[in-house]
């Protein structure tokens, strides 16, 4: 059991221990409680398909158990297509009783001391709120954009060739089919998160409460992609869950198809990347509007050279970036030689243009979705010499904007 000295000496002890299986109705207790909900015995069934006793940190005031985090194994993309091992950082609650008084900053500290112990060169996570990550080093690396699109008016522009290939099917089939299409989808995608059997076992699992008073899923295949749908009939809507698609063929074959669907005047679509091809192939644009845009998941270097030197690089880089890391100590200065075909990334001597940066602009940075221009604009980013900005904003970018695909 671990005491953490990071707790604040006015209040009684809390200790951190490592949950083991039969603590689950505890941890979902008190998570319930931050969330405001209540799980039964069924959703238990549910949770247990990937729940990891062993990846799990309780807080405990005597017999209360009053905190807890966890995380998902996950491998996630980097522009360039390698995937790196990650821990999705989840269930972190803290009971109403014991706020304020440090113990999400010990668990916290406990956890990603563990990530580095295991060597994981990055860590994510999606907020409840966006004021709480920042200071522990995480930065917005994806966004999430919900869209509506009127579908009685909004059709693909003329020119654009439909190809077909779409089929509907049910989800037993779906779930065949799919997890090939995700993964061809998740080696193009920056930030993309794998999913294992029980991540497609518990989102096809497809219970009431995923559903928001909407119907059960549709879905709609291609050999390079899939749809899965919700509709609600009461205001002639199509809520989409999920588009993932490995070819521009089924981009269009599918977005095409939805957009043909009878009795719906609305198509919401909430997992749209930033930047998406969609508006570019209707015929009039502003029959899709954006109704929301913020922060998705946020990531946090822990490995600095590892993550660099996994990413490809737009243009050539050679850069030495002094990273700021003052909850975790794993910055320094590192210098990040790269390009489209290769990179490396070493304990820097000196020599080329130093930019400063911290773990959270890195994060950012990292799955190339954000724009170091904006990130030295707001100070979170460094660099004395334009040209060495403008470079490093360039090498940065990739080609797709980043997207997560599964919500943890
Ligand atoms: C968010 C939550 C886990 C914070 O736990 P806590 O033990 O009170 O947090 P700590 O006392 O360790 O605070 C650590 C730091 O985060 C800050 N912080 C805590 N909650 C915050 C919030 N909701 N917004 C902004 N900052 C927050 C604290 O001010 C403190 O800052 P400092 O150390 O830089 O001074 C807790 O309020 C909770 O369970 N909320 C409901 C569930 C939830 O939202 N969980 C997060 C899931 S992503």
């Amino acid at each position: 059991m671990l005491h953490s000295d990071a707790l604040r000496p006015a209040h009684a002890p809390v200790d951190l221990r490592q949950a083991v299986a039969a603590d689950l109705p505890v941890i979902a207790e008190v998570d319930g409680r931050a969330f405001g909900m209540h799980y039964s015995d069924a959703d238990l069934d549910d949770v247990r398909l990937l729940f990891e006793p062993d990846r799990f940190l309780m807080a405990r005031a005597g017999d209360d158990t009053v905190g807890v985090t966890g995380s998902f194994p996950f491998d996630v993309t980097l522009p360039g297509g390698a995937a790196v091992a990650a821990a999705g950082v989840t269930w972190v609650s803290v009971a109403v009783t014991h706020r304020r008084r440090g113990i999400l900053r010990a668990m916290l500290a406990a956890q990603h001391r563990g990530f580095v112990d295991d060597g994981l060169a990055v860590s994510l996570l999606t907020a409840s709120e966006g004021g709480i990550y920042g200071r522990f080093g995480y930065g917005i690396a994806t966004e999430h954009r919900t869209v509506e699109i009127d579908r009685r008016r909004a059709a693909l522009r003329k020119d654009v060739e439909d190809t077909g290939g779409v089929r509907e099917v049910g989800t037993a089939e779906l779930r065949r089919l799919a997890p090939d299409i995700h993964r061809r989808w998740a080696a193009l995608t920056p930030g993309a998160l794998s999913r294992s059997d029980g991540w497609w076992d518990t989102l096809l699992a497809d219970r009431e409460h995923q559903r928001h008073g909407a119907t059960p899923l549709f879905h709609l295949v291609h050999p390079d992609g899939y749809v899965s749908y919700r509709r609600d009939n009461a205001t002639r809507t199509c809520r989409i869950v999920e588009v993932v698609t490995a070819s521009d063929e089924a981009y269009v074959a599918l977005w095409s198809t939805v957009l043909a669907i009878d009795l719906v005047d609305t198509v919401s679509c909430r997992s749209m990347a930033a930047a998406e091809p969609l508006s570019h192939l209707l015929a009039d644009p502003r029959q899709m509007r954006t109704v929301d845009q913020r922060d998705g998941m946020w990531a946090r270097v822990l490995d600095v050279p590892a993550a660099l030197a996994a990413r490809r690089y737009t243009v050539e880089l050679d850069v030495v970036l002094d990273v700021h890391d003052p909850f975790l100590d794993r910055g320094g200065r590192f210098r990040l030689r790269g390009g489209p075909d290769g990179a490396e990334c070493v304990p820097a001597e000196g020599g080329a243009p130093v930019v400063g940066v911290g773990t959270a602009a890195l994060g950012t940075l990292l799955f190339g979705g954000g724009h170091a221009g904006a990130l030295a604009r707001a100070g979170l980013l460094r660099a004395d010499d334009p040209a060495a900005l403008r470079r490093l904003d360039a090498a940065f970018r990739a080609d797709r904007t980043p997207q997560h695909g599964t919500e943890f």
